[in-house]
């Protein structure tokens, strides 16, 4: 048995089997790609490196083809993309490099199978853990179509997972950074429509700065309103004034529990304040954990608030 076969079949049985990321052009993807793969060709990752999985998390790679002409994006001779992925941290643990074995394709539609078909996005990243775990609460809260506004979105990470989990859904991200927005718009692209970016800065004394009317979608309040990992303290009472009544208010962010640098004391969130604020401003709480982030030491407070109708 050749060993991309051998290879092919290793992965199909391994816990990574749902991660397969393509760095073809998207001429080659388009053409040919293993089922649920993701493509970002090679020369698009270092902008859109948002879109990849965790850097613990393994997964496979489909290689470009290797040249020794072509250089890798850090001057190195280019090996297909591993090497650039390795020396960034990430796990691409099975290798596969098309290129090299005229006979990979017909091997990869027998093993794993392949596809042609474009229209439905895979995607590797994860979202936050509090979207992920409370999405059946969300969507019996908000049945039907809607609309979810994320501040402080970045690279929109979250809005796209949760587009992509409901496809009548749309949203708008908000952010200040032009380099947000560059990223935004390449994580989105396959939703069309659906997803759109607002360039605007929330201001310290908590309002915000923006060149479109923009914190209402066509006039509308929305249904949910985000913000995880942002927080301006007096723009708080800001976001219940974003949604319906009925609508949630999902917020996460660090908490002044520990010891540690960042965010500043004064960035973060001190305790009971998510709590105080559910109470004054008359939310239902229907979630509240605290949790730590990857490095351990990091604590965040978790909410999706209720406003009541
Ligand atoms: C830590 S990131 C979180 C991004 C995203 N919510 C996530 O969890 O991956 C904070 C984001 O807030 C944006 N941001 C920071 N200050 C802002 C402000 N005053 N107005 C608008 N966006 C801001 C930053 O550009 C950045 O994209």
């Amino acid at each position: 048995m050749s060993c991309q076969k051998k290879l092919l079949q290793q992965w199909k049985t391994s816990s990574c089997r749902q991660r397969c990321l393509d760095v073809r052009s998207s001429l080659e993807f388009q053409t040919c790609h293993i089922q649920s793969s993701t493509n970002i060709p090679f020369d698009q990752l270092k902008k859109r490196m948002a879109e990849l999985p965790p850097k613990n998390v393994p997964f496979a790679l489909l290689a470009a083809a290797a040249t020794e002409d072509k250089q890798s994006i850090d001057k190195t001779p280019f090996d297909g993309g591993a090497q650039w992925l390795r020396s960034q941290g990430w796990h691409p643990r099975y290798v596969f490099q098309p290129g090299e074995d005229p006979c990979f394709w017909p091997k990869a539609a027998q093993v794993v199978g392949c596809s042609t078909n474009t229209t439905k996005p895979s995607i590797l990243f994860r979202p936050h853990a509090l979207l992920q775990d409370s999405m059946g609460l969300i969507t019996t809260a908000l049945p039907g179509r809607r609309t979810i506004l994320d501040i402080g979105c970045g690279s929109g990470r979250d809005l796209t997972w949760l587009l992509l989990q409901q496809p009548t859904w749309h949203g708008t991200g908000v952010d200040h950074l032009a380099g947000a927005q560059e990223r935004f718009g390449s994580m989105t692209a396959s939703l069309g429509d659906r997803a759109r970016f607002v360039s605007a800065k929330v201001m310290a004394d908590g309002t915000w700065k923006s060149t479109e009317r923009l914190l209402t979608d066509g006039g509308q309040l929305y249904d949910m309103v985000m913000t995880i990992r942002f927080f301006v303290r007096p723009f708080l009472p800001i976001l219940p004034t974003l949604v319906k009544s009925g609508g949630l208010v999902v917020i996460s962010h660090f908490v002044d529990i520990g010891d540690y640098q960042h965010p500043k004391k004064e960035r973060r969130l001190r305790q009971g304040e998510l709590n105080r604020f559910a109470e004054q401003m008359g939310l239902s709480v229907l979630v509240d954990r605290l949790e730590w982030i990857e490095d351990g030491i990091r604590p965040v407070q978790s909410v999706i608030l209720q406003k009541v109708v």
